[in-house]
């Protein structure tokens, strides 16, 4: 019985996958302590206040009744927080506009010994602002696309005593001088066009730096700046730190490092995570020798023949989205893998034996291969899945396989060009089994083989004259 070919989109997917219920804010429970009478610019919950500014700035607050510690301001129209407009004590500011361009120099005077954590995300922030002199303990700094030129050093020293967190998305044009007035910092994220990194750059924190990430793409949304786009070098300062957990370097072209994987053998005892993505790989680095890795991301680079073989395997969790495979390897010595993502490759056929004994693998995404087809067996041993994508593929009906993966929760396929045809008593009761929600599989009804129903309910089963589809 063949009916309508049909392809759903992919876009209806993501769609709704955006619809997911957010933390949201119980903006009646608090609403007389609020600082703010005015429910249509600030709500507060618990201690946490968000506002949503009309106009150039937000309204004085009207009370100091609250609790209020985290405040987040928005408004696409916001310029400027004055002297007298936000609350007392807090401990964190979020300020997202991108028009916004002033703190007034005595804004943040109630909360100078409070203040833990300052960001703000502004297109037209020019320089550090001054109100920050003062403040005693700040640990962390996130400026996000502002256009900051010039850093005042004994802000940036004052600074540099207390902070540990440091985010940096602003157009910096060369290695920053003045990162070494920073002796603290634990985490440092660097949303900046690449620039070469000197050697001796994080020697000023080479016991405390636990997590570095340069990550090179964000910044080009905005085209402030025409720099490399891949950074030519390794930046040899990175070997020298001593205790890093976490390391991500986007878009270095590691293609002429001769052994990646020696590279970072010094951070065998503490690197759990490592993200190499779009750095030109087109070997497999040998990472046997880091110890404690968990999480690996290799993503767009060009890993025709990835190697599994030497993956350390304590990996939790990989994920090498565009890299070109053709063949999916085999994943199955990693037994504490929870999350595998391979989207966007080339393969076209699941062998059974590739996720052999992965007890605890949770995720499986696969979107947007080429698979035809599912080998019976591959899950059989798969019993913690739950989340399993398919979307984008060319299956032209469930494989039977899927009905050994009786703990699915989720599953998405979208995007397949599905034949309808009837399916196996198995493969019904397990359809039948997975959570409603979000499940979208697709099976044209029997009575009526031009519709095709996204409800599982609606398979038909397979008489016995019907040939069974595997
Ligand atoms: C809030 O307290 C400050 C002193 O800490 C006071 O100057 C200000 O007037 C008070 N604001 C309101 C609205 O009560
Ligand atoms: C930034 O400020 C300039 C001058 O103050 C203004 O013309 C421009 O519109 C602002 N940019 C944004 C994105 O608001
Ligand atoms: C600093 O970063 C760590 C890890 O990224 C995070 O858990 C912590 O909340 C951050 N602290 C501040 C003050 O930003
Ligand atoms: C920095 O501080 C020194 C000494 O406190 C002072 O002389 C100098 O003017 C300050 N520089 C800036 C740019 O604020
Ligand atoms: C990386 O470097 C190699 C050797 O210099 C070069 O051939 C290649 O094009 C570079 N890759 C990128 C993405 O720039
Ligand atoms: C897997 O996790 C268990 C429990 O956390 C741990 O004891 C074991 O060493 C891990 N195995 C590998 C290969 O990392
Ligand atoms: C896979 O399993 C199904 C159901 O158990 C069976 O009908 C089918 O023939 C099997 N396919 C192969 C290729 O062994």
């Amino acid at each position: 019985m063949m009916c309508r070919v049909f392809r759903s989109s992919l876009l209806a997917w993501l769609m709704l996958g955006l619809i997911v219920p957010s933390e949201g804010v119980n903006a009646t429970e608090s609403a007389k302590d609020c600082p703010w009478q005015d429910s249509s610019v600030c709500t507060c919950s618990a201690n946490q206040a968000i506002c949503y500014a009309r106009g150039p700035r937000i309204p004085k607050p009207s009370n100091n009744l609250t609790q209020i510690d985290s405040l987040s301001i928005s408004g696409y129209r916001l310029i400027e927080i004055g002297d007298d407009d936000l609350p007392p004590n807090l401990k964190k500011i979020e300020v997202k506009s991108l028009s916004f361009a002033y703190f007034s120099s005595n804004a943040l005077r109630k909360s100078l010994k409070t203040l833990e954590r300052f960001s703000v995300w502004s297109l037209n922030l020019t320089e550090l602002p001054g109100s920050l002199r003062e403040v005693e303990g700040l640990e962390g700094l996130e400026l996000r696309h502002a256009r900051i030129k010039t850093w005042n050093r004994n802000l940036t020293r004052h600074l540099g005593r207390t902070i540990k967190n440091l985010t940096l998305n602003v157009p910096l044009d060369k290695w920053p001088e003045w990162i070494t007035d920073f002796v603290q910092l634990e985490t440092l994220l660097l949303r900046t066009p690449h620039f070469e990194v000197p050697p001796d750059a994080f020697d000023h924190v080479q016991n405390t730096l636990k997590k570095l990430e340069f990550d090179g793409q964000f910044f080009y949304r905005y085209d402030f700046y025409p720099g490399p786009f891949v950074l030519p070098m390794f930046p040899e300062a990175v070997t020298k730190l001593q205790s890093l957990e976490m390391l991500s370097l986007e878009r270095f072209n590691l293609s002429t490092v001769p052994d990646v994987g020696a590279t970072f053998a010094g951070f065998g005892n503490t690197l759990h995570t490592l993200y190499l993505r779009a750095c030109d790989l087109s070997v497999t680095p040998n990472l046997l020798l880091l110890s404690k890795l968990t999480k690996l991301r290799l993503s767009f680079n060009n890993l025709l023949n990835f190697r599994t073989d030497i993956l350390p395997p304590t990996l939790q969790f990989i994920k090498c989205v565009r890299c070109h495979l053709i063949d999916i390897p085999d994943f199955s010595h990693f037994k504490n893998l929870t999350e595998l993502s391979l989207d966007f490759n080339d393969f076209s056929t699941i062998r059974s034996t590739v996720f052999q004994g992965l007890e605890n693998l949770k995720t499986l995404s696969l979107t947007k291969n080429k698979i035809t087809s599912i080998e019976n067996g591959t899950f059989l041993d798969t019993s913690s899945l739950d989340t399993l994508a398919l979307s984008g593929n060319s299956l032209s009906h469930l494989p039977e396989a899927m009905a050994e993966a009786k703990s699915i929760q989720l599953l998405q396929m979208f995007g397949n060009f599905f034949t309808c045809s009837c399916i196996s008593q198995d493969l019904n009761s397990w359809i039948r089994s997975i959570d409603t929600v979000r499940a979208s599989v697709k099976i044209c009804q029997e009575d009526n083989p031009d519709i095709v129903s996204f409800w599982r309910s609606d398979a038909s089963l397979c008489r016995d004259d019907d040939p069974i589809v595997g």
